[in-house]
């Protein structure tokens, strides 16, 4: 594997993500709409119960943190942590609206993870561990952190052709720039989408594997403006490509990619596919 400056990375991820926090605000409520499922998925798949103690690591803007928090109940206590302030100041502010209080979040690298041992029921965390440069370091500290009989419950992008809410604009955007999809190789969004990958890693840093599953599912969109819009204001490895492009190529690109889009319409609404890996780990 060519040499990767971990460092940079998450200075990199740091930043892109501190720089779409306002966006995630403001859509999300599409996020809600059309991504909860997976929230409750992890929620389930972690065993939460009232009382327990839960790690959500890349929280964001508070998913699925903030589900968390109403499962372990005013007695249970949830902390999220993520790299981006900025992302959380959002997630703060949710957690004021919807008044729930049994929940701290934390401005920390997940690759830096130093809570005491056997400390937490469960870890939870969505669509943030395939960012992570070593994530074998980052699981052994999971591990370390899990109480005996603790889960985690992670979900993870699977492969890009499964995704066409994903992939239609890197396939659009190949056209006009160089580029090649991700490397699976690399920490990025399809780095942990081959079957049975996170949960190896699990197992090597001394979890049990329980489960490891592709959850398939749309995510419907009012219009193709609406999808070009929402993603690219949000998703920051994407948004990164785009502003490689000239004026004049961006706006062939947005058409091209509304175009696309719009080939998934059913009805009055446009259905974009995704598909999740959905892996869970028991510490002995
Ligand atoms: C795609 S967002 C997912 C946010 C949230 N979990 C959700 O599903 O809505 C990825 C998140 O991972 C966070 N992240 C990336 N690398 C991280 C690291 N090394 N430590 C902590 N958080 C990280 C980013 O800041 C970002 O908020």
């Amino acid at each position: 594997m060519p040499h990767i400056d971990a460092n940079q990375m998450v200075e990199t991820q740091r930043q892109d993500w501190n720089r779409v926090a306002s966006a995630w605000e403001k859509w999300d409520k599409v996020l809600e709409r059309n991504l909860a499922f997976v929230n409750y998925r992890l929620i389930g798949d972690a065993r939460l119960r009232l009382g327990q103690q839960v790690l959500d690591i890349g929280c964001g803007t508070g998913y699925p943190a903030l589900l968390a928090a109403q499962a372990v109940g005013a007695a249970g206590r949830v902390h999220g942590l993520d790299l981006a302030e900025e992302m959380l100041e959002v997630a703060r502010r949710k957690a004021g609206s919807l008044g729930i209080t049994n929940i701290t979040f934390q401005t920390a690298d997940a690759t830096t993870l130093s809570f005491e041992p056997d400390s937490y029921d469960a870890v939870i965390s969505r669509f943030c561990l395939m960012f992570l440069p070593d994530i074998h370091s980052t699981m052994r500290q999971i591990a370390r952190l899990l109480k005996p009989g603790g889960y985690l419950a992670a979900a993870v992008w699977s492969s890009a052709d499964k995704n066409p809410f994903l992939k239609v604009p890197m396939d659009v955007l190949k056209k006009f720039i160089e580029m090649s999809l991700p490397d699976p190789e690399q920490p990025g969004l399809f780095r942990l989408a081959k079957p049975r990958e996170l949960l190896r890693v699990a197992e090597r840093a001394g979890l049990q594997g329980v489960t490891d599953e592709e959850m398939s599912g749309e995510t419907p969109f009012e219009s193709a403006d609406e999808y070009l819009a929402s993603l690219m204001e949000m998703a920051a490895p994407i948004q990164m490509l785009f502003n490689k492009l000239s004026f004049s190529q961006r706006s062939e690109v947005q058409s091209e990619i509304k175009r696309t889009a719009d080939s998934y319409r059913r009805g009055d609404k446009i259905f974009l596919p995704v598909a999740i890996r959905v892996v869970v780990a028991r510490k002995p």
